[in-house]
């Protein structure tokens, strides 16, 4: 889906995720200490507010301007810091290149990309990480095509926990290294994880996720 196709999805529907953080992004960020953090995929910006709720200072990018004016309205609404602590930023994560090593945290969930471009943009968000900065990358595993509920029925954009620990572990190409020279990436977590998602009719479903969490070495 391009910029415009998920503008009209966000214009469609008021909060399309629901207004609460992502529970694994919850789960996974809730014991570190807040310093800066980069949403990459931000949509309306739920994990950015929560984050910035709980003193982060967030980078939050999408290519819907729909879907980050309801992210902004939302912060207003939000406690008197909570705004000034979100930069929203507008831009096709295919070209936008982040600072590198400047964010103690950065978030990638469900942003469900081909496999050349998700690596692209996997990278980036490596080389984004500060020293001992945490990777959080959350999104609709491969197996949910045959045993899940939700997400793209599409498996080109799906992916498992193993291809993005690949897409992070290949040797660096000269203009998308993973990290700085000697920086390593360590695993914390890398697994499907499953999600109940209530259905129209009948009991909840099992969402199945791919949940990957690296530290940078510091
Ligand atoms: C399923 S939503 C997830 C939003 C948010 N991460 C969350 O969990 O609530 C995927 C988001 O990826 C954004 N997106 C998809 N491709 C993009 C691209 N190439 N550049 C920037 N944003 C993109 C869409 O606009 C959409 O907001």
């Amino acid at each position: 889906m391009d910029s415009r196709a998920w503008d009209e999805r966000y214009a469609a529907v008021d909060l399309v995720w629901g207004g609460a953080p992502n529970r694994w992004v919850a789960r996974e960020v809730a014991e570190i200490t807040p310093g800066r953090a980069l949403d990459l995929a931000a949509g309306e910006g739920r994990n950015a507010l929560w984050l910035a709720g709980r003193g982060w200072r967030v980078t939050a990018v999408d290519f819907s301007g729909v879907a980050l004016d309801r992210g902004r309205r939302l912060a207003a609404r939000a406690a008197a810091d909570t705004a000034g602590r979100i930069r929203w930023v507008r831009a096709d994560l295919l070209e936008y290149v982040p600072e590198r090593a400047a964010y103690e945290l950065v978030v990638v969930a469900y942003l469900h990309l081909p496999a050349a471009a998700r690596r692209r943009v996997l990278r980036r968000a490596a080389a984004a990480l500060a020293p001992g900065g945490e990777l959080l990358v959350v999104g609709h595993d491969t197996a949910n095509l045959t045993g899940g509920t939700g997400g793209p029925r599409d498996a080109e954009v799906l992916f498992t926990a193993e291809d993005v620990l690949a897409d992070l572990a290949e040797p660096p190409g000269p203009s998308e290294s993973p990290g700085p020279p000697g920086a390593r990436l360590e695993r914390v977590r890398a697994e499907r994880v499953r999600r109940p998602v209530a259905q129209e009719a009948g009991p909840p479903k099992d969402a199945i996720d791919a949940l990957v969490r690296l530290r940078r070495t510091p």
